[in-house]
């Protein structure tokens, strides 16, 4: 027999030994058991107060990114159907990651017996109670130490670029310190909290700066526009920031290294429908000068769907599907095995929905992050609970889904054929990882 026929029939028994990544599906979990029923009757300072603080008000207050207030009484009795209705639905707390690939940290999601509590105080025709009832506020959501502070250089003032009401733009920010800096935490005060939507921080070496400075130099405002959000290296990844989020200290003993002439580069997104007005958000840092864990920013992604039109998402087609799996033994030093730490994905307003994943050596097929429903103004950044390790042999690979039809356009405009080269879509996952 000819050598490349053995190959290749080689290639199809291994082939067809091999779970298809595609074809398994991590949308389909199990529902959690349902909730008890509280014993005494919930009242709002006691029972229901504790709750919307710790996973609503940071949203939901006068200011806040949410539509509506849940900070008081008054509030939180005027809505407290239609929250339960929006906690029932899955739709609030926001958390796209499907619950039954990871353990992922600071999850927002209600326990079934946090949702009894609601309803039950619904029902009791939401008493109020005693004050003198209500346990100790929760610790302010935030970074545990703040050890620097940096702005944007210039307000701005967002304009629709990007649909009717959203704006991606991107700023470049000097990064002070004249030694190796490890972030272990990343926060960001924004200047407008109705405005900013997400944030997405990297640092740029000395040498690539001068490319980005001259697209801010090329642009009459503040910064410039940055449809696809992101640098393509994503070796520059520092971390995410999104809205309402817990706290954002990294697990004990990470960090990502900063090199002195860095410059940050904020990628902001912008989300209009309250208004527009001027923007100077903060960055704030937690910082180390040694750690125990240095984590570096690996991307999954298909090289050719940035440099040729491969990743086409033809005009009116309803489920057009993209995967790539990669090897990366290129970050093995010595044959090690690499940890991973901390998962994100990316795309933009066709997609529908993603998966991260591993195909271990063995064919077995492993899920890091999956979402079902894809929303583009809810992205993040996800810490796993446990680090995942990788081994020789071992692929990741990322798979994404775009909707196309002409009733799922973002802009309202009329279907068009889309592709990654000039950033209208993109199907990237991205890792934290320590080797
Ligand atoms: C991370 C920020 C955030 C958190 C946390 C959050 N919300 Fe929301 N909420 C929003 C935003 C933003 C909207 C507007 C709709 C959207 O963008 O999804 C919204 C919409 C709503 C709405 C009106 C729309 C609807 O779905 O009926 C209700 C009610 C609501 N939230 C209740 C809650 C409750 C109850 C909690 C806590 C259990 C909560 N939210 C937690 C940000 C948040």
């Amino acid at each position: 027999m000819h050598a490349r026929t053995l190959i290749t029939l080689a290639a199809l028994w291994l082939g067809a030994c091999l779970p298809e990544p595609q074809n398994v599906d991590f949308g389909a979990c199990e529902e959690p058991p349902p909730g008890e029923v509280p014993a005494t009757t919930p009242t709002y300072h006691r029972d229901v107060r504790p709750l919307l603080e710790r996973e609503c008000v940071n949203c939901h207050q006068d200011g806040g990114i949410g539509p509506l207030s849940l900070d008081g009484y008054a509030e939180a009795a005027m809505w407290s159907e239609v929250s339960l209705a929006a906690v029932e639905r899955g739709d609030m707390p926001p958390w796209p990651p499907s619950s039954c690939c990871r353990e992922l940290r600071h999850t927002r999601r209600l326990d079934p017996d946090d949702v009894e509590v609601l309803r039950s105080w619904i029902d009791a025709g939401t008493p109020i109670g005693d004050e003198a009832d209500a346990p100790a506020p929760p610790a302010a959501p935030g970074l545990s130490r703040v050890d620097l502070e940096v702005m944007m250089p210039a307000p701005y003032t967002p304009t629709a670029s990007l649909g009717p009401s959203d704006d991606l733009r991107c700023f470049l920010i000097d990064w002070p310190l004249d030694q190796v800096t490890y972030v272990t935490g990343i926060d960001v005060v924004p200047g407008q909290r109705e405005l900013l939507h997400h944030a997405v921080i990297y640092s740029i070496p000395d040498a690539q700066a001068a490319n980005y400075q001259a697209l801010a130099d090329a642009d009459p405002k503040p910064g410039w526009s940055c449809p696809g959000g992101a640098p393509q290296s994503a070796d520059a990844y520092v971390g995410g920031w999104v809205p309402g989020a817990r706290a954002q200290d990294y697990p004990e003993g990470l960090g990502r290294e900063v090199l002195p002439g860095s410059k940050l580069l904020l990628s902001a997104h912008y989300e209009l429908s309250a208004g527009a007005a001027p923007d100077q958000s903060v960055l704030r840092f937690k910082l180390e000068d040694e750690v125990t864990t240095k984590v570096e920013g690996l991307a999954v992604f298909d090289p050719l769907w940035v440099t040729t039109r491969d990743m086409m998402i033809p005009a009116g087609e309803a489920d057009v599907r993209h995967s790539y799996s990669y090897d990366p033994s290129a970050w093995f030093k010595l044959g090690q095995p690499i940890q991973v730490h901390d998962v994100a994905l990316h795309m933009h307003e066709w997609g529908t929905k993603a998966t991260l994943g591993i195909i271990r050596s063995t064919g077995e097929v492993e899920c890091l992050l999956h979402i079902e429903h894809w929303d583009f103004d809810w992205q993040g950044e996800y810490f796993l609970e446990q680090p995942v390790e990788l081994r020789l042999g071992d692929k990741l690979y990322v798979d994404c889904h775009f909707d196309n039809s002409a009733g799922n356009q973002p802009d309202g405009q009329q279907p068009r054929d889309l592709w990654w080269g000039d950033d209208m879509e993109m199907c990237i996952g991205s890792l934290l990882i320590s080797s």
